[in-house]
This record gives structure tokens, C-alpha cells and sequence, in this order.
């Protein structure tokens, strides 16, 4: 459960908070603006060319317009908390493993918005309740573009799994990307995820996440009819 925190309502209320309530923000609103670009740069802009359709590719340019806006909106938080730019530059700052995995395929790519967007909506929830009110309402306005960026990946995965080919192909993709995905919610026993949990700024440990993101993304897979890897080997 989140520490009872008090509210910071504004940016300038920061200036009565303890440094390391700060520097726990830096590295909250750092981290989602570095990977909401470096995903945006690797995975959906150039998931466009591979969409099949022009209605596919017209939903895939409407996320990766989302993904640039989620960067843009955290961004622009980073900046009025004066965080240095270098910090939210992915060429920099080393971005998530989960945008490591070469994306080369149309399913590779509906796979990664079902199961990756959908780590990302528990990453979302967390801010939903945080104490920390701008990163709250930032929160509030990405969440509805993350779960239609999860839904756009199911829905997507289904109409491919109506061919024997297509079902073949999102099952490759889901057992070559599931192992990325682990990793996603940090190391268990994180020390900063305790800071984040005395400062109301997360309300679960990461191995409690991590192991919430399995349960959820196995029953979407098997929903599909398809099979969850077993990652006890990854
Ligand atoms: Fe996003
Ligand atoms: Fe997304």
C-alpha cells in the first residue's frame, strides 16, 4: 500500500518537499519521457510502413502521435522542474530493454502494443494515486490513449489469428517478446521503488507489479488462444 503522503499540489510546492522527494520526481517524469520517445522512434513510427491496410496505418500514425504527445506532455513537466536536458535525451540516457527487441513485423507489432502498452497502463495506474499532483493529472489525460493503444494491438491480434499464418506468425511474436517484458518493472528489492513507496509516489513493490503484469497479460494471451511462454528459464 502507498505511505499516507500529503498532497504537492504545484510545481512551486516542490520548494517545501525534501530534496530526495524531488529527485524521486526527476527520475519518475525522466524515465517516461525518455522511453515514451525512444518507444515512439523504435517501435511506432516505424510500424507504419509495415501496417497492411490504409486503415491500419492510419490508426498506427494516430499512436505514434500519442506516443510523441505522452513524451511531449512529460517533457514539458521535466522542463518546468528545471531537470536538465541530457536527462530526458534517450541518444544519453539508456532507454528500457523492452525497446531492444528488433521489430522487423506487422504482428511483431501488435503483439508489443497488446502486451507492452499493457505494462504500461499498470505503470500509468501508479500515477493515477500519487501524491505528486502534476504527474496525477498527466496520468489522468495518458491513461485512455495507453488502454487504446492495448485494445489496438488485441483487436489486431485477433483479426490476424483468423489464418492459420497469421496465428503462427503472433505466437512467434508473443514467445520472442515476452522475455523482454519482465525486466520492465525494475529489479526486485529496488531501493528507489521503496523511496517511491514512502512517497506515496507508487503504491505496489516492483515484484508485486511484475507479478500482477504476468497474471494480467497471460489471460489476455490464452484469451486469444494462444499460449503464454513459460519464463522460468528467462
Ligand atoms: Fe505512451
Ligand atoms: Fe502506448
Amino acid at each position: 500500500m502507498t505511505a499516507a503522503y500529503h498532497e504537492v499540489k504545484t510545481v512551486a510546492d516542490l520548494a517545501q518537499e525534501p530534496d530526495a522527494y524531488r529527485e524521486a520526481i526527476a527520475k519518475i517524469v525522466t524515465s517516461h519521457a525518455v522511453n515514451e520517445l525512444y518507444g515512439a522512434q523504435v517501435f511506432d513510427e516505424p510500424a507504419i510502413a509495415l501496417a497492411p491496410t490504409p486503415y491500419a496505418k492510419w490508426l498506427t500514425c494516430r499512436i505514434a502521435m500519442e506516443e510523441y504527445h505522452h513524451h511531449v506532455r512529460f517533457k514539458g513537466l521535466a522542463d518546468d522542474l528545471g531537470i536538465a536536458q541530457e536527462r530526458t535525451d534517450p541518444k544519453l540516457k539508456r532507454p528500457l530493454t523492452i525497446f531492444e527487441f528488433p521489430l522487423k513485423t506487422w504482428p511483431q507489432f501488435c503483439v508489443i502494443k497488446m502486451l507492452a502498452d499493457l505494462a504500461e497502463i499498470l505503470q500509468v495506474e501508479d500515477l493515477l494515486h500519487c501524491s505528486f499532483v502534476p504527474l496525477r493529472n498527466i496520468g489522468r489525460i495518458t491513461m485512455p490513449e495507453e488502454k487504446f493503444h492495448a485494445q489496438f494491438g488485441k483487436d489486431f491480434c485477433t483479426e490476424l489469428c483468423k489464418t492459420e499464418e497469421g496465428k503462427r506468425e503472433v505466437q512467434q511474436a508473443i514467445d520472442d517478446y515476452v522475455p523482454y517484458l519482465p525486466l520492465f518493472f525494475g529489479a526486485s528489492g529496488s531501493k528507489n521503488n521503496e523511496t517511491y513507496r514512502q512517497f506515496g509516489l507508487k503504491e505496489r513493490k516492483n515484484e508485486e507489479m511484475r507479478t500482477d503484469f504476468l497474471t494480467r497479460a497471460r489471460s489476455v494471451v490464452e484469451s486469444l488462444g494462444l499460449r503464454f511462454p513459460d519464463l522460468t528459464t528467462t
